[in-house]
């Protein structure tokens, strides 16, 4: 768009205004601070990296540097609770590749492992200025709106994202869609009046049209036996090996019943599939191979929430 576009005048005062400048991203400069938070919001809603997981990470690693100087399971330990482990063994990997010190240009940033375009953008928008758009969920449902578009796909999303953005003021731009994506054009009851965009914006007559909705897919239950095997002192745990909690320890999982007793239930959502353990603390070795530590080493390790879960069953039952 041409420079001082209405639009983008709007979008700038409004940010100036209404926007979240005390988000602690906001406040520093240092990449590997936006770096990170950008990692932690790719998944993960941002009054929850805010409340439990932000400030926490960088007391542990206060740098890149100290990223890479760790293994990969005190990352995870780290990232413990937030879920979708990829991002935090992507970002040890990173850290390794780079040597600590990231890349400055987009270009370069979206070759690292776990850095897709628009996390790129952001990154070197945020850290380094860098003019150019981002395109994350938020962004997307305005531009489906704005654009008056039910579908459209990948390419021509970034098309409207780069039609749309005021290169003049990347940052305040970029921080503002996000806002606004996340407080005003929200999925369900917009509140349209409220924003910037308004005036200009072809779908905002009946926002709720666009985008077409999402078949919306149940997850599947997933039932499992969570086996604790224990000879009496300690208790069996295995490395993950599977993508979706590589790296990570937890008790073995069956699909077979086992005798033993019963110590209670857990469940817990993962993104395709709901986990509905029935935990059973049992003398019967496991199909997989454990192996055998007592509880308080075990609560040391980066476990996933739902094997949290199972160990304060067991922790319950041995009071
Ligand atoms: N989600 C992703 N990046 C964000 C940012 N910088 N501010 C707020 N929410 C975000």
């Amino acid at each position: 768009m041409h420079p001082y576009h209405p639009t983008h005048t709007a979008i700038h005062d409004w940010y100036i205004t209404h926007g979240r400048h005390d988000l602690p991203w906001r406040q520093t400069e240092d990449p590997y601070r936006i770096y990170l938070s950008e990692i932690m919001l790719q998944q993960t809603q941002v009054n929850t990296v805010l409340e439990r997981f932000y400030f926490p990470f960088l007391e542990r690693f206060p740098t890149l540097a100290e990223v890479a100087a760790a293994p990969e399971e005190a990352v995870l330990k780290a990232w413990e609770g937030l879920g979708y482990y990829t991002r935090a063994r992507n970002l040890h990997a990173t850290a390794r590749q780079t040597q600590g010190v990231l890349p400055c240009t987009a270009a370069e940033l979206e070759q690292l492992p776990g850095i897709g375009r628009s996390t790129a953008a952001a990154i070197a928008c945020f850290a380094y200025g860098e003019a150019v758009p981002i395109l994350d969920a938020n962004v997307r449902r305005i531009l489906y709106r704005f654009f008056r578009r039910r579908t459209a796909r990948a390419s021509e999303l970034w098309r409207m994202a780069e039609r749309l953005f005021d290169s003049a003021h990347p940052y305040e731009y970029n921080q503002a869609m996000m806002d606004i994506g996340a407080t005003i054009c929200t999925s369900k009851a917009p509140r349209c009046a409220e924003c910037p965009l308004h005036s200009r914006c072809r779908g905002s007559a009946i926002p709720e049209r666009y985008p077409a909705p999402h078949p919306r897919k149940t997850r599947p239950v997933r039932k499992r036996i969570m086996w604790i095997f224990t000879d009496g002192e300690r208790y069996g745990v295995r490395r993950g090996e599977a993508r979706l909690l590589g790296g990570l320890y937890g008790f073995p999982q069956s699909e077979e019943d086992v005798i033993g007793t019963f110590l209670g239930e857990v469940r817990h959502h993962y993104s395709h599939f709901t986990l509905e353990g029935k935990v059973v603390l049992t003398d019967k070795y496991p199909e997989e191979a454990v192996e055998m530590y007592p509880v308080n080493v075990i609560e040391t390790l980066p476990l996933s929430t739902a094997d949290r879960k199972a160990l304060e069953l067991l922790k319950h039952y041995l009071l």
